[in-house]
């Protein structure tokens, strides 16, 4: 009894003797709560500096944006494939994922060899090696009846502007292929699958591993916001707000970002940690200076390491009594998964003799003491820093989520978390020790990242449905240049038929006669009153126009708004309306008594026979009120202002507000011989020669047309471009079947178009998670000015006049000014003319 007791002291003396030994040689290696809390706040900056615009491009820490916005969440479905690069295998995977969530993801893969001459020779070999493993496989597993999507899990720093995109910033790890940096390898890869060919296959995301890790975990655990892998490299991603994301556009929501931790301390910021066998490492490794962190940390590095401090020992005589062998000098031949072994709970010193052994060494007990602790030195190092670094994004999701404590899952994966007996629980440890504000749940990524990638997959393949059914459900609004042409030839042959005689009378673009023969010369002046009715606001004006000096028209006005009753009751009231604004204008200026000549523009289809002669032809727009179409309306105002019978006025000319337009613009260009509205309703007039307008006598000069192109369509010769929602926004209007053209121009009806639109879609699960809401489906509540906030189109309708018209050379000049202007224009050159005709010359 005492014998024993006597000699398990002695051992237990011995063992500590050895570590010891070891601690004192390893002391730089070994980090202290203090130095672990440093390193935690040194990466914190370094996730900082990442983020931000200004420093990301210095920054060691590169922080990318990997265009996964959510984990899943239950809705993903169907059949995928995934290739699985940069890890310790090459993996092809198909990963069937059934729609009723929990366990129900169905998974096959293979692992393909790489051998080393691809690791290091063209990049386009190394990729066609992949898409012939992938062709392999869809062989053997029978697979290629249907084309299927693929998600592809590449292990390595990338710059991605979207989910199917990365452009390889560098390689890390053992991977060194040539014209791959700096190149996207999505279109590496898919460019291989072509080149291989019968392979039917589409490549519609790519996610780095941890990302798949998360995404992975994300599947059962809905809280699991943090992939981590320690595998052969080491990375980390994370789940942050869209606000700090300097590099991606918009501040709402959050998308996941990888990291790439690995490059930690690239910068200098790790240097008083940094051993001299890292340094070592570092410079026999293929990127020296780069991934610093990743090479204290990994499974890739850590068994060299332990090999390097075992030869250094041996050297000084601290081990084997200061014997080495050729295998001990040699790289790569002791491993990370010798390390395993050794760190092993029971039989890991029988492990640590037998390793030692075949690396042709005669270990004493004491050396395989010494041996095991230096492993577990090295091991737990790297967990540690992985906790560090854990813990400062741990900190950084806490504080995002302004929380006390955050509760959340993080997702590991990785030989050296998979395989190590010890590691896990230290990890888990030290975070907890280091972050108690943070209940962590570690959740290990059994089914490796394959399955996480589907998961992206499956929401980039939605995603991209969507869009395809967005992109046809408006492809029938754009107008091609062939179907532009045809609709302006159709324009023209209309024009033509109201211009004619015969075809006037039935003709959809009606071509009014305006009685207007010129534009302003500048002799114009006097004052006048103007009226402007029919836009989105009616007004009553005071146009002074002084002669000779252009430019020098004043105005005064005031803007009344016209009941919606009002507008849609009887002619009377409209009217009686109209003169009360009138009264209340003229009491206003103190014009009461002046009885002055009045413009009226008026701005709807009228029959003129005469500039102060307008028989209404049908109201368009917004307006409906009874008893007035087929009567003269400057009859109408008229007996209003007697039925009012408090002043008089002298109406001189009835102005379509097209015409309007066109001479306030003439006033300040000569050349203008064109008005055009693009206002709540569309329209447009123009200089024509008297000859060509059959139905108006005399031949000589010219007269002013309106028109009313906004009836065009009415002959159902446009059908093949109006859409269903054009249909359907004519179908609740208050004149169906008529002004087409209108109805598909004018901000009386995009916004409502838009509105039917989005509803639309949104029935179809497209938008807005497939809700409804009742504002949504009230009439008129998207409004046409919401197009204009939305998007600036201001250029569109310039270019495309300019390609249709190829021998036109045309100014467009926005009417500052409105037609009112216009209207006291044609009133005085109206006054003119009536005078000339008086006046014998
Ligand atoms: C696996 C993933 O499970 O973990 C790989 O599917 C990843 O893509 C790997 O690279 C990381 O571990 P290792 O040890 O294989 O590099
Ligand atoms: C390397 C890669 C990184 C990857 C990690 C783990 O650090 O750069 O992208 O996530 O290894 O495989
Ligand atoms: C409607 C009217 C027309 C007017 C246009 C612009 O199309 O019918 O007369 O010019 O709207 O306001």
């Amino acid at each position: 009894m005492f014998a024993v007791h006597l000699l398990s002291f002695y051992f237990s003396k011995l063992q500590e003797d050895q570590i010891k030994k070891v601690d004192r040689y390893l002391y730089a290696m070994r980090l202290s709560d203090d130095q672990l809390a440093d390193i935690s706040a040194r990466f914190r900056q370094e996730m900082e500096k990442g983020l931000s615009n200004e420093s990301n491009a210095t920054a060691a820490v590169k922080m990318l944006p990997t265009h996964v916005y959510s984990t899943p969440d239950g809705s993903e479905k169907g059949e995928f494939l995934a290739l699985d690069l940069g890890g310790s295998k090459f993996k092809v995977l198909q990963v069937k994922v059934s729609e009723d969530r929990k366990g129900k993801v169905q998974m096959e893969s293979e692992t393909f060899p790489i051998p080393e001459e691809f690791l290091n020779g063209r990049g386009t070999e190394l990729f066609e090696h992949v898409a012939e493993s992938l062709k392999s496989f869809l062989r053997k597993h029978h697979i290629n009846h249907t084309r299927k999507a693929l998600g592809f899990t590449f292990s390595f720093p990338c710059a991605q502007s979207k989910i199917d995109e990365g452009v390889l910033l560098s390689w890390s790890k053992n991977f060194k292929a040539r014209g791959v940096q700096g190149n996207n390898v999505v279109q590496l890869l898919r460019k291989a699958i072509q080149k291989v060919g019968d392979v039917d296959v589409d490549v519609l995301a790519m996610v780095n591993d941890t990302v798949g890790a998360m995404m992975t975990c994300g599947y059962d655990d809905q809280n699991c916001e943090v992939g981590v892998i320690i595998g052969t490299g080491t990375n980390a991603c994370y789940i942050e707000e869209m606000r700090h994301i300097d590099l991606v556009e918009g501040d709402e929501g959050r998308m996941c970002i990888n990291t790439e931790w690995g490059a930690f301390g690239d910068d200098g910021v790790l240097d008083d940690f940094i051993t001299s066998f890292d340094r070592e490492i570092d410079a026999a490794s293929i990127n020296p200076g780069k991934q610093l962190f990743e090479k204290m940390v990994s499974g890739m590095y850590m068994g060299e390491l332990v090999r390097l401090i075992l030869l250094k020992m041996a050297k000084k005589g601290l081990l084997f009594r200061g014997q080495v062998s050729d295998a001990l000098r040699t790289k790569g031949t002791f491993q990370t998964k010798h390390i395993c072994l050794i760190e092993q709970y029971k039989g890991g010193l029988e492990n640590t003799k037998e390793i030692l052994e075949d690396l042709g060494l005669n270990p004493s007990e004491d050396d395989c003491i010494a041996v095991q602790h230096v492993c577990t030195i090295v091991s737990f190092r790297s967990a540690n820093l992985v906790a560090a670094a854990l813990a400062a994004i741990l900190t950084r999701i806490r504080e995002n989520k302004k929380l006390k404590t955050l509760r959340t899952t993080v997702g590991v994966d990785g030989t050296v978390y998979r395989t190590h007996p010890q590691y896990p629980k230290r990890l888990h440890k030290v975070v907890r020790h280091l972050v108690p504000d943070c209940h962590v749940r570690f959740v290990l990524s059994e089914s490796g990242s394959a399955k996480g990638a589907a998961m992206v997959t499956a929401v980039a393949q939605r995603l991209a449905s969507q869009r395809k059914e967005i992109d046809d459900t408006l492809a029938a609004f754009a107008l091609s240049p062939t179907q532009l042409q045809e609709v302006k030839a159709k324009m023209r042959v209309e024009l033509e038929r109201g211009l004619k005689k015969d075809s006037h009378p039935t003709a959809s673009v009606k071509m009014l006669p305006t009685y207007v023969y010129r534009t302003p010369d500048g002799t114009e002046r006097g004052k006048y009153l103007a009226l402007d009715l029919g836009g989105t606001n009616f007004r009553v004006l005071v146009v002074k126009i002084r002669t000779g000096m252009r430019n020098s028209v004043r105005m005064y006005n005031k803007i009344y708004a016209i009941p919606l009753e009002i507008m849609q009751g009887t002619g009377e009231e409209l009217f009686d309306h109209i003169v009360q604004c009138i009264s209340d204008f003229l009491d206003y200026m103190g014009m009461k008594n002046t009885r002055l000549p009045l413009g009226f523009t008026f701005s709807f289809p009228c029959n003129q026979t005469g500039i102060d002669k307008g028989d209404l032809v049908c109201w368009t727009k917004g307006f409906k009120a009874t008893e007035c179409e087929g009567y003269d309306v400057v009859d109408m105002l008229r007996e209003a202002i007697k039925r009012r019978n408090e002043f008089d006025l002298d109406i001189v000319a009835i102005v379509n507000d097209t015409v309007g337009t066109m001479m306030t613009c003439a006033y300040e260009d000569p050349k203008c011989q064109i008005g055009l509205i693009a206002g709540t309703g569309s329209n447009v007039c123009y200089m024509e020669e008297m000859k060509n307008i059959e139905f108006v006598e005399g031949d000589e000069g010219q007269m002013c047309v309106n028109t009313e192109w906004g009836g065009f369509g009415a002959n159902d010769n446009i059908e093949d471009i109006r859409t269903r929602y054009d249909r359907e926004v004519d179908g609740g209007s208050l004149n169906p079947g008529k002004q087409r053209f209108e109805k598909m121009t004018s901000g009386m009806y995009l916004g409502e178009i838009v509105r039917r639109i989005l509803i639309d879609l949104t029935k179809h699960g497209l938008l807005f998670r497939g809700r409804i809401t009742e504002r949504l489906k009230t009439k008129g509540i998207f409004e046409t000015k919401f197009l204009s906030q939305i998007e600036s189109f201001s250029t569109i309708l310039k270019d495309t006049v300019r390609e249709l018209a190829p021998n036109c050379k045309v100014d467009f000049i926005l009417s500052e000014d409105g037609s009112g202007k216009g209207a006291a224009l044609i009133t005085a050159v109206a006054q003119q003319h009536y005078t000339d005709k008086q006046e014998p010359h």
